[in-house]
């Protein structure tokens, strides 16, 4: 398929906030820890998640229990139980250390239907359409909250973040957030952080900071690399890769991404199962780098197979200007995302359906 075949993407919502594929079947089970940090950090989170008594829990058993009339026993109101109060964990580390494996462990171990996951950037676009009090409003029936990739770009984002997370704490909900800054040195090199001091220091005294070192996961699996023009036009003939397949130019997709809003990107993705990308170059602005980089995160996520031309290292899709700056960790975190996608082999030949 191209891209004019594809389905105006819908904006996300609240309903089906859950660990995209790639995450969907990880368990503490499955986290085999590489470094004492994050043998602490899985185990940690374990206690955090199993050791919580959720509301939902809470209001099974009250109504399971037979209430003080029926039983003619006096109850005295100090032995009913205090809502337990909010509470934050923050996985703060390099990239593929397993932090959002342990995020989506967290969530699938949480023993509450009153549960929640989305991406920061999710996040912050909910609480922008929905209205600060009615996200506070919705989200505050959740036990838990899980957001990856907390990072904050902007000042406007401080604020917001500040009162909603405020708010969930004080309705009780247990945050759980990763991320690849230290809390307090949130806003760096990003904006004019010292400004904002204050919110991001309260920001950063609700969460228990949990660091998660170690060297990148991904560098065991098979590094993928840019295909030459005739490798990736063969693959794209005879590879039996997921449909639909996406077949596009880099100044197309590029022109794509600019069109929508990032959290779009993931509605483009639900409607292919593989993309066939022509001819990668550099990336001269650090905008279109952006983009880039959360729709790589995006095919990452939903498990979507890439292929791709282009000459060169991965990282170099990234110019030397802005490649060091303030983002650096997401371009190293996108270079390390392209190497293990493009170096996914395709399971068995599934037919390709043109749409
Ligand atoms: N200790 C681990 N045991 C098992 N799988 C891991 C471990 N660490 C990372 N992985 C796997 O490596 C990949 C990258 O991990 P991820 O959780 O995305 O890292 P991060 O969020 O820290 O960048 C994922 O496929 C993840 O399941
Ligand atoms: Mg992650």
């Amino acid at each position: 398929m191209t891209v004019d075949q594809l389905d105006p993407p819908p904006p996300p919502s609240l309903r089906d906030l859950r660990p995209p594929p790639r995450f969907a079947g990880v368990a503490f089970e499955t986290y085999a820890p590489q470094d004492p940090t994050q043998v602490a950090a899985r185990d940690r989170l374990q206690e955090f998640v199993l050791g919580r008594a959720w509301r939902h829990e809470e209001a099974t058993r009250r109504a399971a229990e037979p209430t003080a009339r029926q039983t003619r026993t006096l109850r005295w109101p100090w032995r009913r139980q205090a809502p337990q109060p909010g509470a934050g964990l923050y996985l703060d580390g390099g990239f593929g250390v397993g932090k959002t494996h342990l995020l989506a462990a967290a969530y699938a171990a949480a023993d509450t239907p009153a549960k929640r996951y989305l991406s920061f950037q999710e996040l912050v676009y909910l609480i922008g359409v929905m209205g600060m009090a009615r996200a506070q409003a919705e989200f505050a029936t959740s036990d838990l909250l899980c957001v990856d990739e907390f990072e904050l770009d902007d000042p406007g984002n401080t604020l917001i973040v500040k009162t909603f997370l405020a708010a969930c704490f004080a309705a009780g909900t247990a945050v759980v957030t990763t991320s690849n800054t230290p809390p307090a040195a949130q806003g760096q090199g990003r904006f004019n952080a010292s400004d904002f001091k204050r919110e991001i220091q309260s920001l950063a005294a609700s969460f228990e900071v949990v660091p998660v070192n170690g060297a990148d996961f991904r560098q065991r699996l098979k590094q993928g690399s840019w295909l030459s023009e005739a490798e990736l036009a063969a693959r794209q003939d005879r590879e039996g890769s997921p449909a639909p397949r996406l077949i596009v130019a880099w100044d197309e997709l590029l022109e794509l991404l600019r069109s929508m809003h990032p959290t779009r990107f993931g509605g483009v993705l639900a409607q292919v199962g593989s993309v066939y990308l022509h001819g990668v170059r550099p990336l001269a602005s650090q905008n279109d780098a952006l983009r880039f980089v959360h729709f790589v995160d995006k095919l990452y996520d939903r498990q979507v197979v890439l292929r791709a031309s282009g000459e060169g290292p991965l990282a170099d899709v990234f110019d030397a200007s802005y490649r060091e700056g303030a983002y650096a960790k997401k371009h190293h975190r996108c270079a390390s995302r392209l190497a293990e996608l493009l170096g996914e082999e395709v399971g068995e030949r599934r037919p390709s359906v043109t749409l």
